[in-house]
């Protein structure tokens, strides 16, 4: 897997600096409004403002991701963009090679002509904004301090041990369910580790993303932390005295009851457990608002020193007056072919997706023989099947984003990289990516760190004046829509298509006006945008507007 996502992220970097680079910046002439200079300028000033800003926001993350710099061998990294190069332009060539993708060539050009007729309308699109004053109600408050606050145990029962698996999102979800358990279990929490997966292959460890002094401080009233296991426990074989818990061994989004049942009377008994993996293993409801609230404390407080960052950066587009919208496109190998939907890519694109499942996904195989075969048209009128570019950027054209949108594209290793990115690119050419945006020796102290690479797309999307996204089970643009309920006052728009809506209005692709078109897609975004309060069992994290995270005024 790690392959083929290696070199279609090169490709992606390929679309980035062609678009943003050369066609786009340096040579008018083929830019799309010929003649109108002055439009071009003003343009060129707008993007080397932006440009400098998210730079300078990137730079500033060192103080966030500590010790990064540091740690890392320069030369040895040098060697591996050579190397990934020379793999990205073959398989660039590859994909030239294939015939055509066919998805909607007829509505691509509907929007390309909507786009043209929008470009000199004043800019007055109200997709930038939050629509509803409700939402400005709501206000941050899990730091609040309630007269029915647990605190800090006077005895500790024992300590517990949390080695997180997953990428950046999977593994704070965990950490902020183990703060909630240390308090539940009245424990003292070693800092979280880290495990080392193949499919991320980072060996960042917490301290490496997070500041360990900040995260001690800031739960220093409600539970003990503490760096390491003290030596007469530090030498037990834990798994031997049976203190080690797989997430095989907790049912998913577990019930407090369930971690007093079973492993209260294991940390009494041994002083010590520790949860390897913990993904998912705490449920929302039922659960004491107490402990609800320092979930969701944790959940806030480390983001929050994203924040500084998000003043500086708002700071500098005041001065710039450059707005732009981050989008999370979830369109990887791996999640393309275990959708088991058709994407317009043709045989080609069947065989392609065959073989990476064989590959990878042996366990879906076998499932698949012993079950009847759900066709893939009828999988996309369900909604299970990731958007692609092509009907991403039809839903922004449908909004109303004109041309000239400066769009970060997060995650960025997208399926069919820059040829399938085509028919977006040529809508909106102001793409980047992290990789476009920073230089290679810029952005090398990150490359081997998909982590920390990670968290430059999430503080990316935190931050961005519009942030949309095109699936809403992801983990990232969970967490990324949950930050902005909580921090953005009510200014931080988040665009969430209904997959299962939008298949229907797609699936009149050969029929539908654009203009009944952009009605329904309209329609579809603002209900999405709805102020609701969170609902029974559902996350706290995408969702805080409930009464342990956020008060409403
Ligand atoms: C935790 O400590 C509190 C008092 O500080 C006590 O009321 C509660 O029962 C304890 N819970 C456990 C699981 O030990
Ligand atoms: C990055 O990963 C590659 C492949 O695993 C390895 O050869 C290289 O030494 C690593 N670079 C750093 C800086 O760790
Ligand atoms: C596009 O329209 C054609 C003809 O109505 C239909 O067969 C096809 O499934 C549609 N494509 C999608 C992706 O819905």
């Amino acid at each position: 897997m790690n392959e083929g996502l290696r070199s279609s992220g090169a490709n992606d970097s390929f679309i980035g600096r062609r678009t943003l680079g050369v066609e786009n910046h340096f040579n008018p002439c083929k830019g799309v409004h010929v003649g109108k200079r002055h439009t071009w300028f003003r343009r060129n000033v707008k993007s080397f403002a932006f440009m400098v800003v998210l730079m300078i926001f990137v730079f500033l993350l060192d103080s966030l991701m500590v010790s990064v710099f540091s740690s890392i061998k320069f030369h040895r990294i040098s060697n591996e963009r050579n190397s990934n190069g020379g793999e990205g332009d073959s398989v660039a060539y590859v994909h030239e090679e294939r015939s055509t993708v066919e998805m909607y060539s007829r509505l691509l050009n509907s929007a390309s002509s909507a786009l043209t007729k929008e470009e000199f309308k004043q800019d007055s699109l109200k997709f930038w904004e939050e629509p509803s004053r409700e939402a400005s109600k709501w206000k941050p408050c899990a730091d609040k301090r309630y007269p029915t606050s647990l605190g800090k145990p006077e005895e500790s029962n024992g300590y517990i041990m949390v080695s997180a698996n997953g990428g950046l999102n999977q593994q704070r979800v965990a950490i902020c369910n183990a703060v909630a358990l240390a308090s539940l279990l009245n424990a003292t929490l070693v800092l979280p580790k880290f495990l080392y997966s193949n499919v991320w292959k980072d060996p960042s460890q917490f301290g490496d993303i997070y500041q360990e002094d900040y995260f001690m401080s800031m739960l220093k009233d409600d539970i003990h932390i503490v760096r390491e296991l003290p030596p007469h426990l530090k030498s037990l074989d834990v798994e031997a005295i049976g203190s080690l818990i797989t997430d095989a061994d907790i049912p998913k989004e577990a019930k407090p009851n369930d971690y007093v049942g079973t492993v209260l009377p294991l940390l009494m008994k041994n002083k010590v457990v520790h949860f390897l993996g913990f993904g998912n293993r705490l449920g929302f409801d039922p659960l004491p608002s107490d402990l609800q609230r320092l979930r969701c404390k944790f959940g806030s407080t480390t983001a929050r020193r994203f924040r500084s960052r998000e003043f500086l950066r708002r700071d500098y587009v005041a001065r710039g007056s450059s707005k732009y919208l981050a989008l999370h496109l979830r369109f990887e190998e791996d999640m393309v072919a275990y959708s088991l939907c058709d994407f317009g890519g043709g045989e080609y694109e069947k065989k392609e997706l065959e073989t990476y499942r064989e590959m990878h996904f042996p366990l879906l195989i076998e499932r698949l023989k012993n079950s009847k075969p759900v066709s893939p048209a009828e999988l996309r009128k369900l909604g299970r099947c990731p958007l692609t570019p092509e009907e991403a950027v039809l839903v922004l054209a449908a909004l109303g984003f004109k041309h000239g949108t400066y769009i970060y594209l997060a995650g960025s290793r997208i399926y069919g990289g820059s040829y399938r990115m085509r028919p977006f690119t040529s809508l909106y050419p102001n793409l980047v990516t992290k990789e476009t945006l920073l230089t290679p020796i810029e952005l090398a102290p990150f490359q081997n760190f998909s982590s920390q690479l990670a968290a430059l797309d999430f503080i990316a999307c935190a931050t961005s004046d519009v942030f949309a996204m095109t699936d809403s089970g992801s983990q990232l643009s969970s967490l990324v829509s949950g930050f902005r309920t909580y921090y953005g006052d009510g200014h931080a728009p988040t665009l969430r298509p209904n997959k299962r809506r939008l298949a229907a209005i797609f699936s009149e692709n050969s029929s539908i006006g654009w203009n009944t078109l952009e009605d329904r897609i309209r329609k579809m975004i603002e209900e999405g945008q709805r102020v609701r309060v969170r609902g029974s069992g559902r996350s706290i994290y995408r969702q805080p507007r409930c009464p342990e995270c956020m008060c409403r005024s």
